[in-house]
């Protein structure tokens, strides 16, 4: 009964990536907001962040079941990772897609993700709210939780 926050490639970097596109908000603190929220909701809430994509694919292995839902993003494996977009599509689990930056607003190569199709839905460029607006989502649907 928990909600996993899994986190990309790159977005332990957030504060030293461009503030334009992805804020100034660290990930730490991105997290520590989505505990309190979680907190405050009486939710359990695991936190991952990898560059790399077989962690990511093993993590979601190891914790994701019908009991828990996901938040994730998947940084640029959004645009071409079949093996994490079928990891994801193997759990039973709930899972909602974000990115701080409008996709769609981007780059051509970055319109398409290939995960979307696995996840209840998306949230694309509210910033670091996206995550809390996912959360609240959940916790409010009582989705997996
Ligand atoms: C991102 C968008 C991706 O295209 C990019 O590769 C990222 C971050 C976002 O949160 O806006 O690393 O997922």
């Amino acid at each position: 009964m928990k909600i996993l926050v899994i986190q990309g490639p790159n977005l332990n970097n957030l504060g030293n990536r461009d503030h334009a596109i992805y804020g100034a908000t660290t990930l730490d603190t991105i997290h520590s907001e989505l505990r309190q929220t979680a907190a405050e909701h009486g939710v359990d809430i695991d936190t991952f962040q990898s560059n790399h994509e077989g962690e990511l694919i093993d993590y979601i292995q190891q914790n994701a079941n019908s009991d828990c839902a996901i938040i994730i993003n998947p940084g640029a494996l959004t645009h071409y990772s079949y093996s994490l977009r079928d990891a994801i599509a193997d759990t039973q689990a709930s899972a909602i897609e974000v990115h701080l930056s409008n996709i769609h607003a981007r780059e051509e190569w970055r319109n398409q993700s290939v995960i979307a199709d696995t996840c209840i839905g998306q949230i694309s460029g509210l910033g670091a709210y996206g995550y809390t607006a996912a959360l609240l989502y959940l916790i409010n649907e009582g989705r997996n939780i």
